[in-house]
């Protein structure tokens, strides 16, 4: 089965032409093509992400990258020049993008001279994210799928996320079968979830922020110390040039474990951003080596408190897997924090994404589309109602 996939829910624009077999129980994977189109020169100035430019930026891109992606993967053949396309396909084309003016443009010049492609599915991140923005990738595939009678299936991102997490770093790879029960550790940008898996695909969420995501405390963290955007990997830099400096804490600098020692699996890292912001007040100078001892203590608190909720959940559900996805997955010291304590529990098997499908990215939707194409039919007739969802839920 060959599988187009978009994904557009934040500020990168990214596509992907995947080859898949095997079924649920030996999926196999051959990329075709892919692409993640990053908007983080254009964010960067600003220090986040505006939902309105975002979508401009997408609009702009996603034809061009999709057109690439068919060359790329051999698909991309010309129309016969005796073509012309219908009023009513056009019309219906117009429809669908009425509000991406600049994308139906693009469209409607590029995509005509194209001959349907070999394409058995779209996949598509329905939410959640930025509803501007994915409103792009939705309505751009919603388009082909309604040119070319290609059935689309829309997908939950957080999906993709936990599906992000297979081994390898060439262009084939496989999803090992998971042991039952999993959970999953998704922290992002914007959300911070523990997810119980008892069985393939049936999630029940278990524990989640109060307030901000890890992300968002990192990115926010970051702002604070004059830091550009996105800020996690930027403080995560800072914290391992601390450890590697053995640089001494003389400031005393300490900072809350939030939420640590609660009952629930629930989370809170608000109070630790504001925590950061009044010791960064009391500190007349704040040097380059106080920043780096204040990041070593942040990414410790927010380690801290991610290991002791997910090891507790871990004990009482008698967890086997353990998945853990999202844009912080690739903090290094997050992640061998977690590999230390993974050694205490022998039955448990731990994946992290490898560092490029950590962060947002088209693969995972296309994995998640083939998945639950045994499951869920796809949408071939009713593609065109689907709305993009910026706060859909697993
Ligand atoms: O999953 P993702 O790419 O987008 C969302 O769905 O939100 O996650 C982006 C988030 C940003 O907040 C970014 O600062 C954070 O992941 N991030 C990191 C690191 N790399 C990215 N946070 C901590 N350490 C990192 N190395
Ligand atoms: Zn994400």
């Amino acid at each position: 089965m060959i599988i187009l996939s978009v994904e557009t829910s934040c500020d990168e624009t990214a596509l992907s032409i995947l080859k898949a077999s095997g079924g649920l129980k030996k999926p196999v994977f051959s990329i075709q093509s892919n692409h993640v189109a990053s908007q983080i020169k254009l964010h960067e100035q600003y220090g986040g992400v505006f939902p309105m430019m975002a979508k401009r930026e997408h609009a702009r891109v996603i034809a061009p990258l999709f057109v690439k992606s068919l060359q790329e993967s051999g698909l991309l053949k010309p129309q016969p020049k005796t073509y012309t396309l219908d009023i009513k396909t056009k019309k219906k084309i117009e429809k669908i993008l009425d509000r991406e003016p600049e994308l139906l443009e693009i469209f409607l010049k590029e995509i005509p001279h194209i001959k349907k492609p070999k394409i058995d599915l779209i996949a598509v991140t329905q939410g959640p994210g930025l509803e501007p923005a994915l409103w792009v990738g939705l309505n751009f595939a919603k388009a082909l799928a309604a040119f070319w009678d290609i059935p689309l299936a829309p997908i939950n991102h957080m999906e993709g996320h936990i599906f992000s997490t297979f081994p390898g770093d060439g262009n084939t790879f496989k999803i090992e079968p998971y042991k039952f029960p999993v959970l999953a550790l998704l922290i992002s940008g914007g959300h911070t979830e523990l997810v119980l898996m008892k069985d393939m695909m049936k999630y029940k969420k278990i524990g989640q922020t109060r307030d901000d995501a890890v992300g968002e405390a990192f990115d926010k963290v970051a702002r604070m110390l004059d830091l550009p955007y996105p800020g996690g990997p930027k403080i995560s830099r800072l914290a391992h040039e601390a450890r590697t400096e053995s640089l001494h804490n003389d400031l005393h600098i300490k900072l809350p474990r939030p939420m640590i020692g609660s009952p629930d699996y629930d989370f809170s890292f608000s109070g630790l951003k504001t925590a950061v912001l009044y010791t960064l007040k009391k500190i007349p100078t704040v040097t380059d080596e106080i920043k780096k001892i204040l990041a070593r203590e942040f990414e410790d608190s927010v380690t801290d408190v991610l290991v002791s909720k997910t090891f507790k959940a871990i004990k009482k559900y008698e967890i086997k897997t353990l998945v853990v996805g999202g844009g912080v997955a690739s903090n290094t010291h997050i992640k061998q924090s977690f590999e230390e304590k993974a050694k205490e529990f022998p039955n448990l098997t731990l994946h992290f994404p490898r560092p490029d499908l950590s962060t947002d990215n088209s693969l995972m939707i296309g994995i998640v589309g083939y998945l639950r194409s045994f499951s869920k039919k796809p949408h071939s007739k009713k593609y065109l109602t689907l709305k993009a969802r910026g706060n859909l839920e697993l």
